[in-house]
């Protein structure tokens, strides 16, 4: 490429603004997120998921007969086609949760009449039966990878109180209930990282909201992004006692290898959302048992990592560090980590679809060619 100037490349589209955006503020220096305008602490203290999905979609919170209309709406949506069932039952046995997610949200999509009507009032409904069904799907995963019959979902509990009841075939404790709630809260809205943004990406081609978070869902499950809350608690577990934490952490990075649940693309101090979990780990108020046992390794590996890594290179404690130990307190088995932060992060998505779609262009980034030129066919007895 002899002549040509080289243009500036953007690895990662680093530093790149595509759009502009209402739904959520991430401040990577000062570690603060908002989503509408609302700090991430706030909502995690005084709202609950169903209501956040509302302020999600819609930009401002819900009045109470709002609030009451969304709440029946999304519980009239939880309930699962039988095929749908029976796709979760057949791949659970043998994929990944995060396998079964992708094909029974892309599945979905056969059993609404609109999947693929464009109008504003259709996306909003398909928001509304995503979010509600996204739920059902994991807690029947986690139901049925372990041979257990389908529970029916129960409109009079709240989003997450019903995952777990449909999960475990009982009610949850209001604690085990509001626990879950507020890690749906701290998951549902992270502006255009990773998995938003290919479901932009994939919605900017006017293809469907099915086909939209479906790219989404897959893009989360790499271990770059969502995939790390599930790889993080098996570190911890790995390291197993917290007197080997040091050794574990220093030879990992000894060998470049990543360290799970740290280091973030946006930002260069603590997450907040991890500040809270941290918090709510350490609020646990365990006695003994593994969770206590995963939170003396967890509160070690942080501080060593913050001391070789947080001010030296902007590495520090991500969303998903802390939330393994939550997750197992909560009954929750590591390989639906992952799927329960694509069922939290769907308001997150369907919101940026919704937004984008108001102003929507093709996104069609450039790759600088750098291969060969002019070369010409060579039949293959020659070769
Ligand atoms: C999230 C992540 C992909 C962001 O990466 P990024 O913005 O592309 O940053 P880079 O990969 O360029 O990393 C910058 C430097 O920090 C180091 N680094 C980043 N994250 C690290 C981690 N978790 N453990 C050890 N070193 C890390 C890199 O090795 C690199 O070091 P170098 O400058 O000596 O080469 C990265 O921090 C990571 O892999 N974290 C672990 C996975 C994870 O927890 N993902 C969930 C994110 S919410």
């Amino acid at each position: 490429m002899a002549g040509k100037t080289m243009p500036e490349l953007h690895l990662g589209l680093e530093g790149i603004y595509f759009a502009e955006s209402s739904i959520c503020k991430v401040d990577g220096t000062k570690g603060r997120l908002y989503y509408r305008g609302y700090s991430i602490g706030e909502l995690a203290g005084y709202s609950d998921f169903e209501e956040v999905s509302y302020l999600l979609l819609h930009g401002e919170l819900p009045t109470r007969s709002q609030l009451i209309a969304f709440r029946r709406r999304m519980r009239a949506e939880r309930t699962l086609p039988n095929k749908i069932i029976g796709i979760i039952e057949e791949e659970s046995v043998r994929s990944h949760p995060m396998h079964v997610l992708l094909t029974a949200v892309a599945a979905l999509a056969a059993y609404d009449k609109e999947a693929d009507v464009a109008s504003p009032r259709a996306n909003m409904e398909k928001s509304i039966r995503l979010i509600s069904k996204a739920g059902s799907i994991v807690a029947a995963i986690g139901r049925l990878r372990s041979g257990k019959q389908y529970v029916r979902p129960d409109a009079r509990l709240g989003h997450a109180e019903n995952m777990l009841y449909m999960m475990n075939g009982t009610r949850p404790s209001s604690n085990a209930a509001r626990l879950l709630d507020l890690m749906m809260v701290l998951h549902a809205e992270h502006s255009s990282n990773a998995s938003t943004f290919s479901t932009i990406v994939t919605g900017a081609t006017l293809s469907d909201l099915y086909s939209a978070v479906a790219s989404g869902i897959a893009t989360l499950k790499g271990p770059l992004h969502g995939g790390a809350d599930e790889r993080a608690l098996q570190m911890l577990r790995d390291i197993k006692r917290p007197e080997n934490t040091e050794r574990y952490i220093d030879e990992a990075l000894q060998n470049k290898r990543r360290v799970m649940g740290f280091g973030h693309r946006v930002y260069k101090t603590y997450d907040p959302r991890a500040r809270i979990i941290r918090k709510i780990l350490l609020d646990l108020s365990l006695e003994s048992g593994e969770v206590k046992n995963l939170a003396q390794i967890a509160l070690r590996a942080e501080k060593l990592m913050i001391e070789r890594l947080g001010r030296s290179k902007g590495i520090w404690p991500n969303v998903d560090f802390f939330t393994g130990p939550v997750y197992v307190h909560i009954g929750i088995i590591p390989a639906l980590f992952t799927p329960m932060f694509a069922a939290s992060r769907m308001p997150g998505w369907c919101a940026h679809m919704l937004e984008y779609w108001e102003h929507s262009r093709l996104i069609r980034p450039l790759e600088y060619y750098t291969g060969q030129a002019g070369r010409r066919y060579v039949p293959l007895g020659r070769r």
